[in-house]
């Protein structure tokens, strides 16, 4: 069976070409920055491969991921610009990692410790990226004592090698935040410090999107950019005041599968919560809460069919969803849940304001049911069923 083919009316498109627009924009606004591009969570839903691959040709020369086991997937599947795993990886894992050039971050002097007890006899050295704590509370290091410690294990050993050292932000998408300024200083002093000590990694980090968008201020040349390299802005604030247009890559679709006239008092899906008024067309789409259309999106929601609005109705099932229709529409017609038609829109925003999250969650949710399909100029390049995919 192809892994590239898909049997089912709902499909996720990525559009490339916006991708690439986004980070050339970054190329331009912060011309002197390196760009790591954030792919993990299987690139925020977008599809990891294809994001990399973009990004790179776009301009991005690192990449990140959250597991070790991203990293693998993407270098499996030819993948051979440098990887940065953000998140903790077991230190029985440092020789694995470095046998396939993936570079880790690390917080913890015992983890120094442990994975030079396995990586003696490998002739790979492991790359580090040191992470600090300078108020997001998550991982790094936050006592310089430490810090100390661990920039002398790295020092004396030959199997270490010091690529990197950064920060997170945890305020970065609010303009007026104290503590993004504490975090940005505290950061520098840290470096500082790594310097006196004699370390001194090349790549200095702390830029997520927000921080790239605002431009962070200090002897940084590399930025990590997640959300906004899939268009969509870090936060309602940020938006407001956006120095380049982003542009949306991710559309969601769907096509009715059934049309059919209610009479008042007829009621729709379980529990029964809708009733008809009046004579009314409804029609049904072949996505649920497994796809990742989740059940609170109704009532709230709309879809766009023939450039018009039309509300999701009813309870969001598992597998399918029902819309109120202004008339009789033929089965096999296009619905739009998130993305433009004619001149209509539904941004991933308004998605994520009935569900009461961030935009982050929207497309990390649509799930593996859902297929992927890529396109640049406007053609299809490649579908990608993940569930077919064995
Ligand atoms: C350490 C780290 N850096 C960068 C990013 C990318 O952030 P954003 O998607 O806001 O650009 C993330 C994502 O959560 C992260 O955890």
């Amino acid at each position: 069976m192809d892994k590239h083919h898909y049997y089912r009316d709902t499909w996720a498109e990525i559009d490339l070409d916006k991708i690439s627009q986004n980070i050339k924009s970054f190329k331009t606004h912060l011309p002197e920055q390196k760009i790591m591009a954030v792919v993990k969570a299987n690139g925020y839903g977008h599809g990891a491969l294809q994001v990399a691959e973009e990004a790179l040709r776009s301009g991005a020369e690192f990449l990140a991921v959250a597991l070790l086991d991203e990293g693998l997937a993407l270098r499996k599947q030819g993948i051979t610009a440098p990887i940065l795993v953000m998140n903790r990886v077991r230190p029985e894992y440092a020789s694995l990692a470095a046998e396939n050039e993936i570079s880790l971050t690390v917080f913890q002097k015992e983890w120094l410790t442990e994975a030079h007890s396995y990586v003696k006899e490998t002739k790979y050295q492991i790359k580090i990226h040191l992470k600090i704590d300078t108020g997001m509370g998550r991982v790094g290091f936050r006592e310089e004592s430490e810090l100390l410690e661990a920039a002398r294990l790295i020092n004396q050993s030959q199997a270490f090698k010091a690529e990197g050292v950064f920060t997170h932000f945890a305020t970065a998408d609010e303009w007026e935040s104290e503590l993004f300024e504490q975090q940005r200083k505290k950061f520098i002093e840290y470096i500082d410090l790594l310097k006196s000590w004699g370390l001194n990694p090349p790549l200095v980090h702390s830029a997520n999107s927000a921080a790239a968008l605002r431009k962070v201020e200090g002897p940084f040349n590399l930025v990590r950019l997640g959300i906004s390299m899939y268009g969509l802005a870090p936060s309602n604030e940020l938006k407001q005041d956006l120095p380049f247009p982003l542009e949306e890559a991710f559309s969601l679709h769907s096509r009715l599968i059934h049309v059919k006239k209610l009479m008042p008092g007829d009621t729709v899906s379980y529990g029964a919560t809708y009733t008809a008024t009046k004579e009314e067309w409804v029609g049904t789409l072949p996505i649920g809460y497994a796809d990742g259309w989740q059940r609170r999106l109704s009532p709230g929601a709309s879809v766009l069919i023939k450039g018009e609005r039309m509300p999701i109705i009813g309870r969001i099932c598992m597998d399918q969803c029902m819309v109120r229709l202004p008339k009789r529409i033929d089965v096999g017609e296009l619905a739009t849940l998130i993305g433009s038609q004619q001149a209509e829109k539904i941004e991933m925003d308004e998605i994520a304001r009935i569900a009461e999250t961030i935009n982050y969650e929207i497309p990390c949710l649509i799930s593996a049911r859902v297929p992927r399909v890529y396109t640049k100029k406007g053609r299809i390049l490649e579908n990608m069923n993940v569930i077919l995919n064995f």
